[in-house]
């Protein structure tokens, strides 16, 4: 099958793949090392393989690499880190909103690109914004009272850097 070379940012780094048409998103992130992109279900369903291309949340399982080309890709990875953890990171943390934290990643995107949307969500519009991600494990109201925590602690870093 023909390769193309494939060269797409993630989380702020220019990277270079020479793929096959057919290969998703998730398997180039993954294959790069990006392996907080977590694989579910590989067909739309689970919400974990979650990431935000051009500030856009997608299932990386339903792109195809490709599709990626000259985009930039934002992962959970790039979101915050162990020493300067985003609020939307920390919040999760806090409110035991991460148990076998397989649907973390995804989860966390979710409320991202909502977050970017909307900073003041109600639980209504939050547990919208997750539908289509699952977790197994929560029982989801800790995951809508990270969100929630989340959008508080945004709102106070924002009144802080004024
Ligand atoms: S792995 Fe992509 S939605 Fe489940
Ligand atoms: S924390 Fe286990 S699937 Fe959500």
């Amino acid at each position: 099958m023909d390769r193309k070379t494939v060269r797409f940012k993630v989380n702020g780094v220019e990277r270079e793949v020479s793929l096959p048409p057919n290969v998703t998103l998730l398997s180039a992130l993954r294959d790069l090392g990006y392996v907080d992109v977590k694989n579910g279900c590989e067909k739309g369903d689970c919400g974990a393989c979650a990431v935000l291309l051009d500030g856009k949340l997608v299932n990386s399982c339903l792109v195809l690499a490709w599709q990626a080309d000259g985009r930039e890709i934002l992962t959970v990875s790039g979101l915050g880190s162990l020493d300067r953890p985003h609020p939307i990171q920390e919040a999760f943390a806090d409110t035991g909103a991460v148990q076998c934290g397989y649907c973390t990643p995804g989860m966390i995107m979710a409320a991202k690109a909502l977050l970017d949307e909307n900073p003041d969500p109600s639980e209504e519009e939050i547990r919208e914004a997750i539908s289509g991600n699952l977790c197994r494990c929560t029982g989801y109201a800790q995951i809508v009272e990270a969100v929630e925590e989340a959008a508080r602690r945004i709102a106070r870093r924002g009144e802080d850097d004024r």
